[in-house]
C-alpha cells in the first residue's frame, strides 16, 4: 500500500483491499496489536443490516475519540436511552422548515464571505487555499444558523479558532504516520483551551438566550428561531428529565453545551471538504459546469444578481436544482468524508448475511461507505465523475441503499438537509461567476494508475486519495486558482 501518498484516509486501504483480493459483502481485517479487529461491510445489504435494519450500538473506540473533543453529553457519542433522549431534543432543529428558513442566510455568507474573496484571488490570479475560504465560509453560515446573529465578529473569530485547535488535534489521533509526542502535547493542551473557551462562551449565551425565551422575547411567533432556541424550547415535551422550562438547571445546560459543540464541529470539516472537492472535480469537467451553469439560468434567471432575491421569497426553488443536486450527489459519492463504527448488537454474536454467520463478538464493525461507492456492480464505471447517474431517468438503477454519504437509519447525519442546501446555495452563487482550476496536479500526475480501485489519479495525482483528517478530505489545503467568468 505504499503507493498511497502520506495519511491517506483509512476507507481508502479497506477499498484497494477489497478490490486486491476480490473481497465481496463481509471481510475481517485483523489489526492486532494497533487497533481492535475490524469486521467490514462493503455490500449496501450488509450495511443496512447494521443501520436501519437493526440500529447497532456504536462502537466505544467512537465515544473514546469523541467525548474529549465534545463532553460526554454530545449526541455523537452517546448510546442508548441517553442517544434516544438527546436525538428527540437535536432532531426538531433540523425540521426542513426551519432549514428551508435558513437559505436567505446562507445566501448572505457565501456573498460577504466567499464572493469578495474569489473576485479578489481572480484579480491576481494568485494561487489559494480553498480549504481555508470553505472553513470560514462554513463556519460562518454554521454560527447564524445554529446561534444566531447575536455572535459578535470577534467572538465568531475565537470560536473559529477553538474550533480549529480542536480539529487539529483530533486530526493527530487518526493520522496513520507516527506524530512527534511533543506536537502533539501541545495541540492537546491548546485543545484543551479551546474548549474551556468555548465551553465558557456556550454557557453564557446559552443563559442568555433561555432567559430570553423564558421572557417571551423570542420564539412566541415560532419565526426566526436558531437552533438553539428549537433546542431549548423542544426540551419540554422530552423525556430529558433535566430540562425545566422556568429554570436553566446545571445538567441541561451541560447537555446543550456539548451538543452545540457538535453541531459546530459535525458540520464544520465534513460540509467544508465536500465543498472543496465539488470544486476540485468541477475544474476537472468543465461539461459539467455548464450544465450547471444552464440549470441555474433555467430555475433562478439569468441575471445573476436575482438568486439572492428568489431565495428570500421562495428557498424552495432549491429542490429543483436537480442536476446542481447530482453533482453533489457524485461528488460525495466519490469522496464520502467517513462513516460510522458500531460493535456487535447486546446478547449477539453472530451477524446473518446471505445465509452466512459471521461472528461480530469484539469486532468494529465498519459499513464502509467509500467501498461499497467504488463498487462496479453496484455503480457501473465507478471512476467516472458522472452526476447522470443520479438524474431522475436514471437514478432508478442506482440501488436505494447504495449511496450512503450521511449513513442510513437512526444514527444518519441529522445535518444532511442542511448540507445538502448550503453547498446548492454556494454552487448557485458562485459557478455563474467564477472558474476554477486546481493548482500543483501537473507534478503528481500518475503516468499509469497507482491503485486498483481507482485511476482518477491519471488527471488529478494525490488528489484522487482523500487525505486522513477529522474527516477524510482534499490533500494540501485544495489549493486552487480562480478566474472570472466573461459575461
Ligand atoms: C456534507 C456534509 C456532511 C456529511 C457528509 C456528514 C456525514 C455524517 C455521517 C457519515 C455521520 C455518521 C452516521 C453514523 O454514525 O452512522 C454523521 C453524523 C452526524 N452529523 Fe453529519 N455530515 C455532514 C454535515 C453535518 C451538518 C451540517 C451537521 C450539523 C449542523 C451534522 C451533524 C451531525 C451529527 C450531530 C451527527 C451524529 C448523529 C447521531 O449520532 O445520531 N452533520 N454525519
Amino acid at each position: 500500500m505504499s503507493q498511497f501518498p502520506p495519511n491517506t484516509a483509512i476507507s481508502t486501504y479497506y477499498t484497494e483491499i477489497a478490490h486486491k483480493y476480490d473481497l465481496k459483502g463481509i471481510f475481517y481485517l485483523d489489526l492486532w496489536p494497533f487497533g481492535p479487529s475490524q469486521m467490514i461491510l462493503v455490500d449496501p445489504d450488509a450495511a443496512e443490516l447494521v443501520t436501519t435494519i437493526d440500529n447497532y450500538p456504536l462502537h466505544d473506540e467512537v465515544a473514546r475519540y469523541l467525548t474529549p473533543l465534545l463532553g460526554e453529553d454530545a449526541i455523537g457519542a452517546a448510546d442508548g436511552e441517553k442517544w434516544k433522549m438527546l436525538h428527540q431534543i437535536l432532531v426538531p432543529a433540523f425540521r426542513p422548515s426551519n432549514i428551508k428558513a435558513a437559505a436567505p442566510i446562507i445566501a448572505e455568507q457565501v456573498s460577504k464571505l466567499l464572493s469578495p474573496a474569489l473576485t479578489a484571488h481572480a484579480q491576481t490570479g494568485e494561487v489559494f487555499s480553498m480549504e481555508k475560504y470553505a472553513a470560514q465560509l462554513v463556519f460562518g453560515i454554521s454560527s447564524m444558523v445554529i446561534l444566531g446573529d447575536n455572535v459578535s465578529k470577534e467572538e465568531a473569530t475565537h470560536l473559529l479558532k477553538s474550533l480549529n485547535h480542536i480539529v487539529d488535534y483530533a486530526t493527530t489521533l487518526t493520522l496513520t504516520t507516527a506524530v512527534n509526542p511533543l506536537t502533539k502535547a501541545n495541540k492537546w493542551w491548546k485543545k484543551r483551551a479551546a474548549t474551556q473557551q468555548m465551553d465558557l462562551f456556550l454557557q453564557r449565551f446559552v443563559t442568555n438566550r433561555f432567559a430570553q425565551i423564558a421572557e417571551g422575547k423570542i420564539g412566541r411567533d415560532g419565526t426566526n428561531l436558531t437552533m438553539l432556541d428549537t433546542i431549548l424550547s423542544n426540551a419540554r415535551g422530552t423525556q430529558c428529565e433535566a430540562h425545566d422550562p422556568t429554570a436553566l438547571k446545571p445538567a441541561f445546560l451541560r447537555i446543550v453545551i456539548d451538543n452545540l459543540k457538535g453541531l459546530l464541529l459535525g458540520g464544520f470539516g465534513t460540509t467544508a471538504d465536500t465543498l472543496c472537492y465539488v470544486f476540485i472535480m468541477l475544474a476537472f469537467h468543465p461539461t459539467v459546469v455548464t450544465n450547471l451553469r444552464e440549470e441555474h439560468n433555467n430555475v433562478f434567471g439569468s441575471d445573476i444578481g436575482s438568486p439572492k432575491t428568489i431565495l428570500q421569497k421562495s428557498p424552495h426553488k432549491l429542490d429543483e436544482l436537480v442536476y446542481t443536486t447530482a453533482v453533489i450527489k457524485e461528488t460525495l459519492r466519490l469522496f464520502p468524508v467517513g462513516f460510522g463504527a458500531r460493535r456487535a448488537k447486546p446478547g449477539t454474536t453472530l451477524l446473518t448475511y446471505n445465509n452466512m454467520h459471521y461472528p461480530t463478538r469484539d469486532q468494529m464493525i465498519i459499513p464502509c461507505t467509500h467501498t461499497i461507492h467504488y463498487d462496479p456492480e453496484v455503480f457501473p464505471h465507478p471512476t467516472t465523475f458522472d452526476p447522470a447517474r443520479f438524474l431522475d431517468s436514471t437514478a432508478a438503477k442506482v440501488p436505494k441503499d447504495a449511496w450512503r454519504p450521511f449513513e442510513r437509519g437512526a444514527r444518519a447525519c441529522p445535518g444532511r438537509g442542511l448540507a445538502m442546501d448550503e453547498l446548492r446555495i454556494i454552487l448557485l452563487l458562485t459557478i455563474r461567476h467564477f472558474d476554477f482550476q486546481c493548482a500543483g496536479v501537473d507534478s503528481e500526475r500518475s503516468i499509469t494508475a497507482r491503485a486498483r480501485h481507482t485511476d482518477m489519479d491519471l488527471a488529478m495525482g494525490d488528489l484522487a486519495f482523500q487525505e486522513m483528517g477529522f474527516s477524510a478530505k482534499a490533500r494540501g489545503g485544495t489549493m486552487m486558482r480562480v478566474s472570472a467568468v466573461r459575461l
